[in-house]
């Protein structure tokens, strides 16, 4: 009797835990199918989906609707807004958000602390990821942002970009992990005094420390507005007298530029103003100058041993600053091509000239020596190809390149003075002072305002 009674409380026991693992199967199936369609439901075109798991059916049945109706999409996952390109799930049908973070401890990069984001498979194929930053990066306003290549080397990416308590990382190709941190402005150092002519105009140089400060964004005050004017780092003299500049960080960092203006030397009048533009010069380096700074064109070619071996000083921290105010315009700029030696032009040119014959290749390409990028102080932004003609990209550099002190340097419309056809891509630093020089004179060309020649001699 016993045992019986046993044997039926066993069987209950058995009979019971069937049912709560079939009761389990379905709450999870009933559960699968809402929130499958629920992930289906949200989404439209532009909309954010919320992934509630990562079930590998719920998220296949995500990317078939994504590839049907979508170009780009948001995807909230955990934490995180993965923005994703629909494209890429088309060739990718497997793939799943799987994310890791891990915040680095002090010390570890520039002193600072900051957020290392693993780079799984999706960071190479999303277009962004949204994430939220610790409270002692963001209280700062801005930051930078480094990619890490393969070989462990830092790339600055982004520099001051603004943010709050998210920030939205735009994946670049390229790179294994991404790096985001702050680093404090300590002090700003600069030329202490400046003696001008009345209408002269000179640049304000600036020197940060430390050089990788985060945020180098100033503001000029306490100068008298009747005797000079200030814009975008330059200074004009309008007329004479002594006023001081105060130069002042975000971060609370000043500096004090004293500033003399003398009275213009009277000129004996001319019945007609001849303008005369100072004429190339070639110096003991065998590289050819004009007003003060370096000539490179068709005429001018650099000596075979001239190699700066990468992007000069001048031009980085220029295009740090750019790269900064067009980060926080939504613009993404990158170097495509920078600093090229005399060998890597010989490929190149070698290369061309066997695609499309000489004549064709010295449209576009430069013969060994005679390219900018040789001298460090020019650069191919984001996509070297007329596709990039038109671009917002393209638009935004061709408008405020000038603030920077770069110039575009082979400009639509002025081929026969270049000698290259239109690149709207191709950036060369020439300083604050001839930059806006030449952005008054309509952005035409350095052959064009300086009335040079570039044309090769065979
Ligand atoms: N594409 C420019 C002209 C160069 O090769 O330097
Ligand atoms: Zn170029």
């Amino acid at each position: 009797m016993g045992k019986r009674r046993k044997r039926i409380r066993i069987d209950r026991i058995l009979i019971c835990l069937v049912f709560l693992v079939a009761l389990i199967f379905l709450i999870r199936f009933i559960i699968y199918i809402i929130f499958g369609f629920k992930v289906l439901g949200e989404a439209k075109k532009g909309n954010t989906i919320k992934l509630y798991h990562d079930n590998a059916n719920v998220w296949k049945k995500t990317v078939k609707y994504i590839n049907e109706n979508m170009d780009e999409v948001n995807i909230k996952y955990k934490n995180y807004t993965i923005t994703m390109d629909s494209s890429y799930f088309k060739r990718n049908m497997n793939i799943k958000p799987d994310i890791t973070t891990k915040k680095i401890n002090s010390g570890e990069f520039y002193k600072q602390k900051g957020i290392y984001i693993d780079n799984n498979n999706i960071m190479s194929i999303a277009t962004s990821i949204k994430f939220k930053l610790p409270h002692y990066i963001y209280k700062n306003g801005y930051v930078d942002l480094y990619g890490i290549t393969d070989d462990g080397t830092y790339v600055l990416l982004e520099s001051r970009k603004k943010v709050d308590k998210y920030y939205t990382l735009n994946v670049y190709d390229n790179y294994k992990d991404y790096f985001v941190t702050y680093v404090k402005l300590d002090s700003i150092k600069t030329t202490q005094s400046y003696t001008l002519e009345e209408g002269e105009t000179k640049e304000i140089k600036l020197e940060f420390n430390p050089s990788n400060a985060t945020n180098k964004k100033v503001v000029y005050t306490g100068y008298d507005k009747d005797i000079i004017s200030i814009e975008n780092g330059l200074i004009k003299a309008l007329k004479a007298g002594k006023t001081t500049i105060k130069i002042k960080g975000d971060d609370m960092s000043i500096a004090k530029v004293k500033i003399v203006v003398n009275k213009k030397k009277e000129e004996p009048k001319k019945t007609e103003k001849i303008e005369v533009k100072s004429k190339v010069t070639k110096g003991e380096d065998g590289i050819y100058y004009i007003d003060g700074i370096m000539i490179v064109n068709k005429s001018y070619p650099l000596p075979e041993t001239y190699d700066p071996g990468k992007l000069l000083p001048e031009f980085m921290n220029a295009y740090n600053e750019m790269l900064a105010d067009a980060t926080s315009d939504g613009i993404k700029l990158w170097i495509q091509s920078g600093y090229r030696s005399y060998d890597y032009q010989v490929g190149l040119y070698d290369m061309y000239v066997k695609q499309d014959g000489r004549a064709k290749a010295d449209t576009y390409s430069a013969r060994p020596g005679y390219s900018e990028h040789q001298s460090g102080l020019a650069a191919d932004i984001n996509n070297p190809s007329s596709s990039f003609n038109g671009t917002k990209e393209a638009k935004w550099l061709k408008e405020n390149c000038y603030k920077y002190g770069f110039i575009i340097r082979f400009p639509e419309g002025e081929e026969e003075y270049t000698g290259y056809k239109y690149e709207s891509w191709h950036i060369r630093y020439v300083g604050k002072v001839i930059s806006n020089k030449i952005h008054e004179a309509g952005d035409i060309s350095l052959e064009h305002y300086y009335d040079i020649e570039s044309k090769y001699s065979n």
